[in-house]
């Protein structure tokens, strides 16, 4: 027993000593400042042992180093930026150099093809799918053309809300129902999910949450090479998610072959794939680039369903909090839908008051704080520091978005200040980034800036609200969680009232 303590103690003190040098003898000068790093675990003892939520250890952190700041996750290197100055320099002038993906251990599969539009850099294959995407999927013409099937799913939202009036609604689960068939409509015209009861309607749920949660889940294979980690777990559930696809496809082949490949006008992605030669590998990783990993999780998972549902509890909260926003904007869609029902996205597009409440409330709320993680693909020089080739970059919109130097009271809910700038997020203005910027901007962002505005607006319109607890408004608690993406906590839940329009 003496014999294996022994071993132990020198074991570690080897281990301290062989980190000692590998920090000290690091290649690469001028990094970015930072925290300390201890021998072996880097910075990682300061953030298990923080007592907040990451996106604010790390905006904390980076109040006292910088809004480019170095952190050490064991051995690996993490760079994070916190402020405009920073993100204008990662996300424009040297977005090239800095828009590579870094792949989390649990979702590395060198064994697969590499289809995953998420996880590969900017290479050929990337600009292809992008482009795609942009100009068939998200395009305006197939956004206009699938605006019909939107507002019939969110009225089916409306009849769900109206089934319960009176009785405690949580927001954010009825309004993912809602997305995840939107999602689902626009990429293999199928509801995924029955709001009416049944709820998963494919099983795509389960495995979307066991997902999400391997995502979630800190994965020390990602800081320690030699661990094997937790990507078992993921391969055995994304063949599971590939499973269910799968009919859908050859369904459709089956159908294009009757018709002798003569589709419809109104196509789905579906379609639009099919049309390209996409094979069933590629179709099934577009597939869940959209629906699964577009259910978003912290650093691993991408956008979506998960992103947009946190986006509207949000909104929501903050309106409950702030009786006169809600007045103002209610007086807004008054004036334009009357005693009518809220449609037509041009009609939307043309409230400012509808707007600068969302892009205040994703501003103070960001659904997905850290961005998908890059990684230098070349030497850089940011701010006078440099980023050697390899270093992963983590973006924090929620610590960006509260930049004191951009923001005049950055804390306080106040969408009149965007009634008085030019400022969105498109990517132009770097304070205010909840999409991303630059290369890998969210390519969901016209979907996304469709539902959004589009289900805040109907709750409003065709609803009021009290919360369930008789709690007054104003005293609302705004606490977050960082889990799946940046979500309310606990979730809000409001009582539904049917509103007579006046
Ligand atoms: C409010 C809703 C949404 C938010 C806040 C959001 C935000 C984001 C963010 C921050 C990124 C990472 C950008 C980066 O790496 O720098 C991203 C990437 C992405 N988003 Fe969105 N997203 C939303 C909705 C959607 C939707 C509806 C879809 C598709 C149906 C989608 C598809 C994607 C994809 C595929 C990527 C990865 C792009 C790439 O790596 O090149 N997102 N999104």
């Amino acid at each position: 027993m003496d014999l294996v303590v022994s071993i132990l103690y020198a074991l570690i003190f080897l281990l301290t000593i062989i980190s000692i040098n590998l920090f000290r003898r690091s290649p690469h000068k001028n990094l970015p400042p930072g925290p300390r790093p201890w021998p072996l675990l880097g910075n990682l003892p300061a953030i298990f042992t923080s007592k907040t939520p990451a996106h604010l250890t790390f905006a904390n952190l980076a109040r006292t180093h910088g809004g480019l700041m170095l952190l050490w996750f064991g051995h690996k290197p993490v760079v994070f930026v916190s402020n405009k100055a920073a993100a204008t320099e990662v996300l424009k002038t040297h977005d090239r150099a800095l828009s590579g993906r870094h792949i989390p251990a649990s979702f590395h599969f060198p064994e697969k093809p590499q289809t995953s539009l998420v996880w590969s850099d900017c290479d050929a294959y990337w600009k292809q799918v992008r482009r795609v995407l942009r100009t068939e999927v998200f395009s305006p013409t197939m956004l206009r053309a699938q605006e019909g099937v939107r507002e019939e799913k969110v009225r089916e939202l409306v009849e769900f809300v109206r089934s319960k009036e009176g009785e405690a609604v949580t927001i954010r689960p009825v309004v993912f129902g809602t997305i995840l068939n939107v999602l689902g409509n626009a990429v293999f015209s199928r509801d995924l999910y029955d709001l009416g009861g049944r709820g998963d309607v494919v099983g795509l749920e389960l495995l979307i949450r066991e997902l999400l949660v391997i995502g979630a889940t800190p994965d020390l294979a990602d800081y320690y090479k030699i661990l094997d980690g937790l990507k078992k777990e993921a391969l055995v559930r994304l063949d599971k998610v590939d499973k269910l696809w799968e009919p859908i496809v050859e369904e459709r082949k089956r159908e294009r072959k009757l018709n002798d490949n003569n589709v419809a006008e109104c196509m789905d992605m579906l379609d639009v794939l099919l049309d390209n030669n996409y094979n069933d590998a590629e179709i099934n990783n577009i597939f869940l680039n959209m629906i699964v990993d577009a259910c978003n999780v912290q650093e691993t998972f991408g956008p979506g369903s998960e992103s947009s549902s946190a986006t509207a509890e949000w909104v929501m909260s903050e309106l409950i909090k702030n009786p006169t926003v809600l007045a103002r904007l209610r007086q807004e869609l008054d004036n334009e839908f009357g005693h009518s029902k809220v449609t037509g996205s041009h009609r939307l597009a043309k409230l400012p008051y509808l707007s600068a409440v969302i892009k205040e409330a994703m501003r103070l709320h960001p659904a997905i704080p850290f961005m998908l993680p890059h990684k230098a693909v070349e030497t850089c020089q940011v701010l006078g520091y440099t980023i050697p080739k390899g270093f992963q970059v983590q973006l924090n919109a929620y610590a960006i978005g509260r930049d004191p130097e951009a923001w005049p009271e950055p804390n306080t809910f106040r969408p009149e200040r965007f009634l008085e700038s030019d400022i969105d997020y498109q990517g132009n203005h770097f304070e205010l980034v909840p999409f991303g910027a630059g290369r890998r901007i969210c390519p969901g962002l016209p979907l996304a800036m469709k539902n959004t505005p589009l289900i805040v607006s109907t709750l409003v319109h065709e609803f009021d609200w009290s919360l369930s607890d008789g709690t007054p408004p104003e005293k609302l608690e705004m606490n977050e969680q960082l889990s799946i993406a940046l979500t309310k906590d606990p979730p809000l839940c409001l009582i539904p009232k049917v509103r007579v329009i006046s």
